[in-house]
Order: structure tokens, then sequence, then C-alpha cells
């Protein structure tokens, strides 16, 4: 099925996310310039590129997917605000500029990830293109999965063991949770869109937590390893605050050969849902192995 695609899908993703969060100019204005300049303050995209390559992966034209795409992106940006303010990490660079507190201030960051978790549901709800069970699967899987048992889980477990020692197993249950799980929403989004059977969103679902996975494994290696400038956020914090990480657990090359497992087993089980999956194998590759 084709609509309209006047440009690539992340040209017209950055469009959109300017129209779902417009200037505005009343007594709350600092908030929706807050909002923006996290929003629009660039960052890879990856996980509205894993929706539009999923979409391409089971013949879903791009511009169904691209609010779901925008809704994800707010959820991954709140939870980054709010990540960054000094009660949980006090980082103040992201995105290659200063954090949302440090220019806005702690309250104004705290609302502004306030605003664009809520707004990300509003946006699904009123998404086009979509029917009304889509939509309602699309609400009930970014809730749980960015919810207490999902992302929000996964980061207080995240602060309630920093700079205390973590076995392996409980590392790999943060992982999952606070990365993976929006990972798999990503992916499980395209497959929603799409239309597709249980057998390929189980299959959606599994392979999202292992590229999530893979993904913060190697962000704990470039965290230790890659330079500041090339990443846009500092260079070692998780040394700094005593985290275990899997670089600390198993060391760089080690924790790199783990992600690399993990991306064949990803690989493989994305063969078995499509054979137009060329750009998604590619884009499981380059999150892998990436340099920032
Ligand atoms: C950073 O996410 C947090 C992690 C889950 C490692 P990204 O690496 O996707 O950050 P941006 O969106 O490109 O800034
Ligand atoms: C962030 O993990 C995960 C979420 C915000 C859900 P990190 O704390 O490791 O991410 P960075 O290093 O600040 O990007
Ligand atoms: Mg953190
Ligand atoms: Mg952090
Ligand atoms: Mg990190």
């Amino acid at each position: 099925m084709k609509l309209q695609t006047p440009s690539t899908s992340l040209e017209m993703l950055e469009k959109r996310l300017v129209e779902l969060i417009p200037k505005e100019g009343g007594y709350y204005s600092s908030l929706y310039d807050a909002a923006r300049y996290s929003l629009l303050s660039g960052g890879k995209r990856l996980r509205p590129q894993l929706i539009f390559a999923v979409a391409e992966a089971l013949d879903c034209d791009p511009a169904i997917v691209l609010d779901p795409a925008c809704a994800i992106e707010m959820i991954h940006t709140y939870s980054m605000i709010h990540d960054d303010l000094p009660c949980m990490d006090d980082d103040d660079l992201r995105r290659g500029i200063p954090t949302l507190h440090k220019v806005f201030g702690e309250a104004l960051a705290l609302l502004a990830g306030d605003f664009l978790l809520t707004h990300a549901y509003k946006v699904l709800a009123e998404a086009p293109h979509l029917d009304l069970q889509q939509k309602i699967a699309m609400i009930q899987t970014l809730a749980s999965l960015s919810g207490g048992d999902g992302m929000i889980g996964g980061q207080v477990i995240d602060i309630t063991t920093t700079g205390k020692p973590v076995s392996r197993e409980i590392l790999e249950t943060t992982h999952l949770l606070k990365t993976g799980a929006l990972i798999a929403s990503s992916l499980l989004f395209g497959g929603l869109a799409a239309g597709a059977d249980s057998d390929t969103l189980k299959s959606l679902r599994n392979i999202g937590f292992q590229l999530g996975l893979a993904y913060q494994v190697v962000d704990d290696v470039l965290d230790q390893t890659s330079e500041e400038k090339r990443r846009g956020k500092k260079e070692g914090p998780d040394q700094a605050h005593g985290n275990t990480t899997y670089a600390t657990l198993l060391g760089n090359e080690k924790a790199l050969a783990y992600a690399e497992d993990l991306l064949e087993e990803a690989l493989k089980d994305i063969q078995t849902f499509s054979t137009q999956n060329q750009k998604l194998s590619e884009l499981a590759v380059s999150l892998v192995r990436r340099s920032k």
C-alpha cells in the first residue's frame, strides 16, 4: 500500500514533530519552548527508524506509522530529560547541547518531560490512518513497555543499584527493561500498523529486546571509550558513578562480543518474518556496530 511519500521517512518525522509541538504564545509558552528544545535537538532517531524499517519489511506505507513514530520519540525524549536530572544521572550534556534542566531549570525540565509523556498518548489516540483497534493495541503496548514493568522499572533498578556491585542477571534485566522495552515497542508498532499476525508480533518483540540489550551493552562500552564530542554526551559518567555495566563486568572486548552474539540472533530472527528485510537488517547492524 502506498500513500503519499513526498520526502524520506526521517524528513517527514522531523517536520511532523515540529507540527505536533507548535510554538505557543500563552502564559505557559516556556513549556513548549522547553519541549521543543529537547525534542528537536537531533538525536539518532533510532526508534522511529526501526518503526519505518519494520513497516517497509511488512509492506506498510511509512505515512501510516509517522505519528506513532513521533509518539515513541516523545516518550524516548521525556525519558532522557528525566534521566539527566540531578536526582537521576545528573548529566549536563545531551545530544551535544546542555541538558534541558541546565537551560530551563529543573522544574520546567520535569514538566516538559511530563508534557511529552502525556502528549505521546494524545498523538497516538488521534493518529490518522489507524483503526481503533490498532490505536488501542499501540497505546496498551507503549504503556506496558515504557511503564512500571518496562522502561520505568528498569530505570528504578538502575538508580537503586548505582554504585553497588550487581550480578550479570540483574544487569541484564535492567538493560532489557530500561532500553530494550522501548525498542521492542518500536518494532511492535511497525507490526501493529501493518496488521501483522501474532507470530510475527511475538518475533518482533523478541528481536526488539535482543537489539535493545545489544544497544545498551554497546552504549556502556562507548561511555568509557568514545569522545564526548562525537557522542554529544559526557564521557565516563558510568565509571565516575561506580556503576556496574557490561563494560565493567566483562571488559570492553567481551561486552562487544556479547553484543555481536545478540545481533546475530536478531538477524536470524529478522529473516523469518520478511524477505523485504534489508533496511531492518542494516539498521540492526548499524545500531550495534556504532561509534556514537
Ligand atoms: C540514549 O538513547 C539512551 C540509551 C538507551 C542508550 P539514544 O542513543 O537513542 O539517544 P539519541 O536519541 O540518539 O540522543
Ligand atoms: C538511559 O540509560 C535509559 C533510559 C533513559 C530509559 P543511560 O542513563 O545509560 O543513558 P545515557 O548514557 O544517559 O544516554
Ligand atoms: Mg540512566
Ligand atoms: Mg543517563
Ligand atoms: Mg549510558
